[in-house]
């Protein structure tokens, strides 16, 4: 079988890694991919937006099976131009991914069908957003209806703070046209735990917990990036929480989707809070979690294909999924400086230390091949994921092999996994 991944990042290279493993595939292409997954699969230069590009080559290649790993290409329709040639392809369709796509979606869905969330309400125009925080309770969450790189979501301390970012959203489109929507919902408090799910349109099969780390500095401080780091299971994912989930909130999703005339198939990523009033859905995406995925597929027995073949057939009732009974860390190693501005282009030494060594992985995000070697390209450049028999020793592992690898500016977080000792 001949695969394609659309995506170039950690999580990419994570899903590589795990379709490599499949018996039946002969062989991988990764658009546009990184200098890792360049490593397992073939590159094509062609961006995740290249629709038509991608399409094109997919055609002429006559690849079986597609995966799409990214936000924006799915919320973009990608799924349903490729269906279009007659290609099967793992991810939802446009209609689905609005799940992802448009937050007042995603909250309106959860409120006509009982999915607990936060209490919120949505606004197409400025005037109205900032009558409503006259009467608000503080603090108060702003977020962008569209997608903003993970970055559209304002936590406001106070009035002030809060018309501030209505302006910067609605006016002054920070978040460009992702702003001309937006919701203001309740400031919740609790640990944040996300879920990862594979889906087939109707039945749900939830994958093993993991939490990440937004913040880019120790202790939370610092802006919101794309994620620093994770651990997988999360210690406060317990089986009561489960059991409430399991009720109230994943197939409640995947019964509303279809229900609404949009049928899941693909990952649905359930960003929950554990709250002091039980689980809350915090937001949903319809792909993996990066750096989820990194902690996550690790720990995966199954065959990745035959799951999501499963999905794309509507058989996944017949599907069991199993994961390892130990425990993974990923500490993403970044160009200091980021989330805001870096430099690029540096040496990346000590990559091979990780051949062979079994339970250890490193996952490429921003790479890029050189003729000098394999050099930094972006804000999160690696993903060192290491497994053990518990999150101590899982954590131990990562953080030791972080080490492994050295390149100028190297920054990360160092209390990924802490909060695993009060648990
Ligand atoms: P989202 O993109 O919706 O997951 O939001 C990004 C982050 O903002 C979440 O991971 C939370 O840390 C925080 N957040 C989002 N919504 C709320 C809320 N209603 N209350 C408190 N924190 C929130
Ligand atoms: N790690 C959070 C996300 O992928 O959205």
């Amino acid at each position: 079988m001949k695969v394609l991944i659309v995506g170039g990042g950690g999580r990419e290279h994570a899903i590589a890694m795990s379709v490599a493993k499949s018996p039946r595939v002969e062989k991988i292409y990764c658009a546009p991919g990184n200098a890792g997954i360049g490593q397992i699969a073939e590159c094509v230069p062609i961006g995740a937006m290249e629709f038509e590009k991608l399409a094109a080559f997919a055609r002429e290649k006559a690849i079986d099976f597609t995966i799409v790993g990214m936000d924006d290409p799915l919320v973009g329709g990608l799924v349903d131009v490729l269906e279009a040639e007659g290609l099967r392809v793992f991810g939802p369709r446009k209609n689905a991914a609005i799940l992802e796509g448009s937050k007042a979606f995603s909250k309106d869905l959860m409120k006509k069908y009982n999915i607990p969330t936060a209490a919120y309400e949505t606004f197409d125009n400025a005037e109205d957003a900032l009558e409503y925080l006259k009467g608000a309770d503080y603090p108060i969450v702003l977020k962008a209806d569209g997608l903003a790189l993970g970055k559209g979501v304002l936590i406001c301390r106070d009035r002030e703070e809060a018309e501030e970012g209505v302006r910067s959203i609605m006016l002054d489109k920070k978040f460009g046209s992702a702003g001309d929507r937006m919701v203001i919902e309740e400031f919740m408090t609790g640990r944040e735990v996300s879920v990862l799910s594979f889906v087939d349109g109707k039945t749900i099969k939830i994958m093993t917990s993991a939490q990440d780390h937004k913040r880019a500095m120790d202790g939370d401080q610092g802006l919101n990036t794309g994620g620093m780091g994770t651990f997988s299971p999360s210690p406060f994912y317990t089986k009561q929480v489960d059991e409430f989930c399991r009720k109230h909130i994943y197939q409640a999703t995947v019964d509303a989707m279809a229900a609404e005339g949009r049928p899941f198939k693909g990952v649905i990523f359930f960003g929950l809070m554990l709250t002091q009033k039980g689980p809350r859905v915090l937001e949903y995406n319809a792909r993996f979690g990066d750096p989820e995925a990194q902690v996550v597929l690790p720990r995966m027995k199954n065959d990745i294909i035959e799951v999501m073949e499963a999905c794309v057939d509507g058989r996944l009732d017949q599907i069991e999924l199993e994961f390892e009974d130990n425990a993974a860390v990923c500490v993403v190693l970044a160009s200091q400086g980021y989330p805001v501005s870096y430099e690029k282009g540096f040496l990346i030494r000590g990559l091979d230390r990780f051949d062979g060594a079994e339970g250890y992985y490193c996952f490429h995000a921003g790479t890029k091949q050189t003729d000098r070697g394999i050099v930094t390209n972006g804000g999160r450049v690696l993903g060192i994921t290491a497994k053990g028999r518990d999150l101590k020793e899982a954590r131990a592992n990562a953080y030791a092999a972080t080490e492994w690898v050295s390149f100028d500016n190297k920054y990360m977080r160092h209390d990924i996994g802490k909060a695993i000792d009060e648990a």
